[in-house]
């Protein structure tokens, strides 16, 4: 087992930014799990269009291979051997991801491939369920809280900034549906590790919060 930094908080508290940077500071491998959820959910989706129905989630889930693996770009998900980095980032798929990830079936068929990953590398990794379910025992935990509106503000630069449309009120409206589904699911509900440190992203880049992490918790730079 490396060493492992666990990072949960809702969609858009800035859990990936962060935990890239961290990642590069420290020399460890950032895994972005959201990434493997995402990826069910484009193969749930090309096959069957927007459903929820778990039946038809658990037999896609179960059908394809999905994998990650590593180059200068930083982290790549492949589905069935596709490189699917991009195309996982588009709205739709963002709701697909929350849907398919309130079935047990899909959280079970990737808790192996997310534990593998501890074990061979220090790892920085981020989620909903890591410091609660995936690495109960990691060295480091830290629970990202943001506002809502603020999330939302963000988004709506991120999408302005890469030439796309974005409507705030809209933008508000999914974190608010998808905050609620990933905190009420059944299982490995978006949840605080009783022994995780919070940590507020309000008025900070990703920058400034990786740095103040660095020096909170006296972690080594590489
Ligand atoms: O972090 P993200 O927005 O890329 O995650 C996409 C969806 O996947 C999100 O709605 C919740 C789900 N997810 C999860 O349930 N558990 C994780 N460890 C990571 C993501």
């Amino acid at each position: 087992m490396g060493f492992a930094i666990a990072i949960d908080g809702p969609a858009g508290s800035g859990k990936s930014s962060i935990a890239k940077r961290l990642a590069e500071k420290l020399g460890y491998i950032y895994v972005d799990t959201g990434a493997l959820y995402r990826t069910i959910g484009l193969a749930v989706f090309r096959k069957a269009g927007k459903t929820d129905d778990p039946d038809i989630i658990s037999e896609v889930a179960g059908d394809i291979d999905v994998d990650l693996g590593y180059n200068e770009k930083g982290q790549r998900v492949f589905l069935d051997g596709e490189d699917v980095s991009e195309e996982i980032r588009k709205e739709e798929i963002s709701h697909m991801a929350s849907v398919v990830s309130a079935v047990p079936f899909v959280r079970e068929r990737l808790l192996d491939l997310q534990r593998s990953m501890a074990r061979e590398h220090d790892v920085i990794m981020d989620g909903r369920d890591i410091g609660t379910v995936i690495l109960p025992d990691a060295d480091l935990k830290l629970f990202l809280l943001c506002p809502a509106e603020e999330r939302a503000k963000r988004r709506v630069a991120q999408l302005e900034k890469a030439g796309m449309e974005a409507d705030y009120e809209q933008i508000l409206k999914d974190i608010h549906i998808r905050d609620e589904r990933d905190t009420t699911r059944e299982i490995s509900p978006l949840k605080k590790a009783d022994d995780a440190h919070e940590f507020n992203t309000v008025g900070h880049t990703a920058d400034s919060s990786a740095e103040e992490i660095v020096e909170r918790f006296g972690l080594c730079r590489k």
